[in-house]
């Protein structure tokens, strides 16, 4: 009875069922059933399927980082105003602001070819585990294993690609007890065809973001062109709008609480599986670190930012990068205090490890790999801070990261000097940035360096830090200050003009320009960690990623009746859940929608983060929502649901029991931020943009009615 109960409350702890993010390729075997339950109306075959078309032919990595997905037989694709930040950027101009003003292509002459932009589809997914581990044998160490599976991956990739235009890569899943092979197609010739303005799609801010409700139109439309044959081609004039196999069918109808809701999308990375020793570092140490030090970054720079439009601009992505970090470390630490995750996980590591009474062996096995993981851990928590401080301290000064890239240049030059192979003009190519330095300023980055500075050398002790820098702290007397000016004042790197010129003749004056006083200092940092810590660092790693694994397999093994989904990896995941809403604090619960009508209260408060141009408060008061409008007559602006997702889900298609699109996802909310760590459906949502306010902005705001008809809109 007692095991019984045991095993019970095990299971009850684990299996939430709107947790997960599923492969597509197993959702059939998995989850099915489970899904129907929750009312989805498809196949599994609908979601994944390598003979005919399917779900997971509309869903593409976008860039580097985000998903997005088709929404016409004409490649025209949706994803996050956020993600199509930087090609937006990189394509306006002080005269042509389309970050500011926004911007719609009224034909396919004015979309806007994004130079480097890439977006990439899954062809095939196929487990490779057999494959990759073979030829390993028990005697070998850990260094030989990892050379062979290197080596296999490597074979796998190439054996796959043969004789098509496809790409391939191999992942790990479950710490490395898995293995599957993803086929893709990447196109390259990716065009802009629509965004709100920020104040549209960034409508919010920093002051929203990471939080509920929300009120931001954040999308934008881009399209895919290909080759004459459909297949992936680079830019050409004459190329043509890519014809997909599938594409998905767009849903005005809306959805309400307690609706069935999936999100099919690239996920990128998540922590489930830690132990206690982990989480209890990453929310006592890591976490309010790397808080504190963002937020002293962020201070500098917003303070300076004040001042002036060009500072303003030129800081704005670097800053919305650095606090949304920032503010999701401090939403994960304050979420997992508050549901004593600690004791949650030593409470299921004792059950687990209770669970394997029966098996003396396995249990004495297990009981060994956590005290492992304890003594590991202790160790790596030194590492971890010294890292900390090197990576988002030292390296967060502008100047310093960037001198450091120049190590590398200089070994490389070297070698070039005494007639060796070298990777010389490579290097410098990737190192010297377009000059003048459009995003940096001389004067924010010194005082930044000051800022860092005087924590660093608070916070780190002496024998702890690089030769170099005690020598410079004792020549101007421990104040940190000086040393700022000193190295800002008297580095051609950081001088626009000086290192215009220097650049110029860079090979010629080498050996001077390796004595300047910021490169000195830059290179000092970088070799010093190079050398005490990274290795020392990765070593570990490698330990605890090697004790996870183990890890992962015992609960696996042990926990038969709970299936486990992976760790997300960037790879393609499906996750589903419930329309619904969730109790915040003690007395504040949220309802699951937002209207237009909280974006004007926002508005009303003045504040600069909710500024909208008076084209949309004109319409607002005209009510001119048309079938955009929900029942009630009010535009819906975004909805939350319990979807289990993370950084890369953003662009990701949220689709409704029918497999219609309802909407883009976005966000997360602040409760709910400590999912990557521990998921709970009481207060963990994904936020999602409506797709009528999508529409309505296409339709009403921008007046690009035009493009609604290529997409197939169901009401
Ligand atoms: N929090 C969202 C995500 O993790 C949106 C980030 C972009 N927006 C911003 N205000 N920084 O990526
Ligand atoms: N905004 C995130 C992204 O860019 C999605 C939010 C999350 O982390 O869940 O992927």
């Amino acid at each position: 009875m007692k095991k019984f109960l045991i095993c019970f409350t095990l299971l009850s702890t684990l299996a939430k069922s709107d947790e997960g993010m599923w492969m597509p390729q197993l959702v059939d075997a998995l989850n099915f059933k489970d899904m129907k339950k929750n009312g989805f109306k498809l196949s599994a075959e609908q979601i994944y399927s390598i003979n005919k078309a399917s779900m997971k032919d509309a869903v593409a990595i976008f860039g580097g980082g985000c998903t997005s997905e088709l929404i016409s037989n004409k490649g025209l694709i949706l994803t996050n105003h956020h993600c199509g930040f930087s090609s937006i950027a990189g394509l306006s101009t002080v005269q042509k602001d389309y970050l500011k003003n926004g911007y719609f292509a009224m034909s396919a002459a004015e979309e806007l070819p994004c130079k480097g932009l890439t977006v990439t589809f899954i062809k095939r997914i196929d487990d490779v585990t057999k494959k990759v581990l073979q030829n390993l044998n028990q005697t070998f160490s850990e260094k030989q294993r990892d050379s062979i599976i290197k080596l296999n991956i490597k074979t796998i990739e190439t054996e796959a690609k043969k004789n098509t235009h496809y790409e391939a890569f191999v992942r790990p899943f479950y710490y490395g007890n898995e293995y599957y092979l993803f086929l893709t197609e990447v196109f390259k010739d990716i065009r802009l065809v629509g965004t709100p303005p920020e104040s549209l799609g960034k409508f919010g801010g920093e002051t929203d973001n990471w939080v509920w409700p929300r009120h931001n139109a954040d999308f934008s439309l881009f399209r895919i062109y290909a080759g004459k044959d459909n297949k992936p081609a680079e830019y050409a004039t004459e190329n043509v709008a890519y014809v997909p196999n599938y594409s998905f069918p767009i849903s005005i109808k809306g959805s309400k609480e307690g609706d069935f809701t999936m999100v099919y999308g690239f996920p990128g990375r998540t922590q489930e599986y830690l132990t206690s020793y982990a989480v209890e570092l990453l929310m006592k140490q890591q976490d309010p670190l790397r808080v504190g030090l963002r937020e002293i970054r962020l201070n500098v720079l917003e303070e300076d930012m004040k001042t002036s439009d060009s500072l303003r601009l030129m800081y704005t992505g670097k800053y919305a990068n650095i606090a949304n970090a920032y503010k999701k470390w401090k939403g994960e630490m304050q979420g997992l205090e508050k549901s004593d995750a600690v004791t949650k996980k030593r409470n299921f590591e004792k059950t687990f490890l209770d669970a394997l009474a029966s098996d003396a062996e396995k249990q004495k096995k297990y009981t060994e790999l956590m005290t492992q993981f304890e003594k590991t851990y202790i160790e790596y928590a030194y590492l971890s801070k010294q890292f900390d401080y090197y990576s988002e301290c030292l390296l967060a000064i502008d100047g310093i990261r960037y001198t450091s890239s120049f190590v590398p240049v200089f070994a490389e030059l070297k070698k070039k000097q005494n007639g060796l192979d070298n990777r010389f003009e490579k290097v410098f190519k990737e190192s010297k940035p377009s000059l003048p330095f459009k995003n940096l300023n001389k004067a924010t980055d010194k005082k930044l360096c000051k800022a860092m500075l005087s924590v660093y050398f608070k916070e780190v002790n002496q024998g702890a830090r690089p030769p170099h820098l005690d020598s410079l702290f004792a020549v101007f007397n421990g104040n940190t200050d000086s040393i700022a000016d000193y190295l800002y004042n008297n580095s051609a790197f950081i001088d626009n003009d000086k290192a215009k010129a220097m650049f110029e003749d860079f090979e010629k004056n080498s050996a001077e320009y390796e004595k300047d006083v910021l490169y000195t200092f830059g290179a000092a940092i970088y070799n010093y960690y190079q050398k005490n810590i990274i290795p020392q660092t990765s070593y570990l790693e490698k330990q605890i990623a090697e004790l996870q694994k183990e890890y992962m397999k015992g609960l696996r093994e042990t926990i038969k009746n709970k299936t486990f989904y992976p760790d997300a990896n960037g790879t393609l995941r499906v996750a589903y859940g419930k329309v619904e809403g969730y109790k915040g604090r003690d007395a504040v619960s949220y309802r699951y929608y937002t209207t237009l009508d909280g974006l004007v209260e926002k508005n009303s408060t003045g504040a600069e983060d909710f500024y909208v141009k008076e084209r949309v408060l004109d319409l607002y008061r005209k009510k001119d929502f048309g079938p955009y409008a929900d029942k009630d007559g009010k535009l819906r602006t975004a909805f939350i649901a319990s979807n289990h997702t993370t950084g890369g889900n953003s662009g990701s298609p949220v689709l409704n029991a029918k497999g219609e699109l309802i909407g883009t996802n976005f966000d997360r909310n602040w409760e709910g931020t400590m999912s990557d760590i521990m998921y709970n459906v009481d207060f963990c949502r994904n936020i999602t943009l409506d797709i009528r306010f999508t529409l309505w902005v296409i339709d009403r705001y921008a007046g690009a009615g035009y493009l609604l008809k290529e997409m197939k809109i169901v009401n």
